[in-house]
């Protein structure tokens, strides 16, 4: 097992990244309260939650449920709102802790219950899928969807502590890994060349669900996240780059209907538009975008988007929260494994990012 930390002064807090973690071991310190209110939904309740109930009964705590459906459809005002009423039917105080059992849908949503519950109480990511591993359960960024636009409402909310465990992997469906790994490949492709390099002679391995192959990724990009989020906690900096891609596929998420496109198919395709923007802009050059999308092929992701119509694209975009007094700002690419926030682009090639990307008719 190897552990890292988020380095927040007083909030510091572990990821335990392994396989066959203990959890009533690794979390006891980080559970003060008695109370314990596990959210997860009935995917990953089925397959995980007797396992947690055990480990959390091991350590004589007061253990409630609440089990959401499953689906990106689901990270709904409606569905939040169930685990408020959990929480308060079980009778819990200030001073109990929510677990979020599951993948990103769970951990954001239960991130920010836990944010909002009694105006906040302690919060654990036992993080299942491998987006979740490498990317959500990290940082503190909780919230829900609205129709408009994606995770348009949330807040942040540390964890106590983050417990990823390798061995959950081995059920995820392919489409579901998949998907994880277009943010791994984010964290090579805005800030760690070499890393790219490492993925392309590891890629089969990581399709293969190689534990340590998968466990070497998930640190890295847990390092990498956890370095990034202790220098900018609030994203008025180089946070940011942590979205490469997403302005792009937030608006496919959107316009295609949550869930339909998973969360890191929609960014693959995103981040071949941002890496197309920034060969127009001749930061990179054509090899490059080349090298973007055999990486994104390599791990079975979509590398265009579907046929959405420029306007509408434009509009969800529009929508995007690094959008600063009306201005779209954009993470584009200086070099492969060096991003940067830009809004020096026309409109013209922007359009142009997203045309020559669609998918054929
Ligand atoms: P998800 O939570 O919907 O999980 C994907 C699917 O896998 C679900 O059907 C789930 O039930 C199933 N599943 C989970 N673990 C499993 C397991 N071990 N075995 C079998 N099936 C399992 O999706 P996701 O990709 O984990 O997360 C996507 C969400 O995360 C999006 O809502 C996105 O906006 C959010 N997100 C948040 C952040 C953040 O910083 N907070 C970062 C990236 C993404
Ligand atoms: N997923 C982007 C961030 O956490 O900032």
């Amino acid at each position: 097992m190897q552990t890292l930390f988020v380095e927040l002064g007083e909030r510091r807090y572990p990821i335990f990244i392994g396989h066959q973690l203990d959890g009533s071991k690794l979390l006891n310190q980080y559970i003060s309260s008695q109370q314990v209110m596990i959210v997860s939904n009935t995917t990953v309740a089925d397959l995980y939650l007797d396992h947690y109930l055990q480990q959390f009964q091991a350590m004589g705590k007061t253990i409630a449920t609440c089990i959401l459906p499953d689906g990106e459809k689901y990270k709904d005002f409606q569905h939040l709102h169930l685990i408020f009423d959990a929480l308060l039917e079980a009778g819990f105080n200030r001073d109990c802790t929510v677990i979020a059992l599951g993948g990103g849908v769970i951990g954001d949503m239960a991130g920010y219950a836990a944010a909002s519950f009694q105006r906040g109480v302690k919060f654990v990511q036992i993080p299942t899928t491998l987006l979740s591993q490498v990317d959500s359960s990290v940082g503190g960024k909780t919230g829900i969807n609205h129709p408009l636009g994606k995770n348009m409402i949330g807040a942040f909310k540390q964890p106590e502590a983050v417990l990823a465990d390798m061995a959950v992997l081995d059920t995820l469906p392919d489409r579901e890994l998949s998907a994880g790994l277009a943010e791994v490949i984010k964290y090579a492709l805005l800030g760690d060349l070499e890393f790219l390099t490492w993925l392309e002679l590891n890629m089969a391995k990581l399709l293969d669900r190689d534990r340590e192959a998968l466990a070497e990724a998930v640190y890295r990009c847990c390092a990498h996240k956890a370095h990034i989020v202790a220098a900018d906690e609030m994203e008025k900096g180089d946070r940011a780059l942590l979205n490469l891609g997403h302005t792009y596929g937030h608006a496919i998420e959107s316009y295609m209907g949550y869930g339909t496109w998973l969360h890191g198919e929609a960014v693959a395709a995103g981040m071949v538009m941002a890496a197309s923007l920034s060969a127009q802009l001749g930061w990179i050059d054509s090899k490059d975008v080349v090298r973007v999308k055999e990486i994104l092929s390599q791990a079975n992701l979509p590398i265009a988007s579907p046929r959405i119509p420029v306007d509408e694209f434009l509009a969800y975009m529009a929508h995007d929260k690094k959008v600063l007094n009306g201005q779209l700002r954009l993470v584009l690419l200086k070099g492969l494994g060096q991003a940067v926030m830009s809004k020096d682009f026309e409109q013209s090639q922007l359009i142009q990012s997203i045309q020559d990307n669609l998918l054929a008719e």
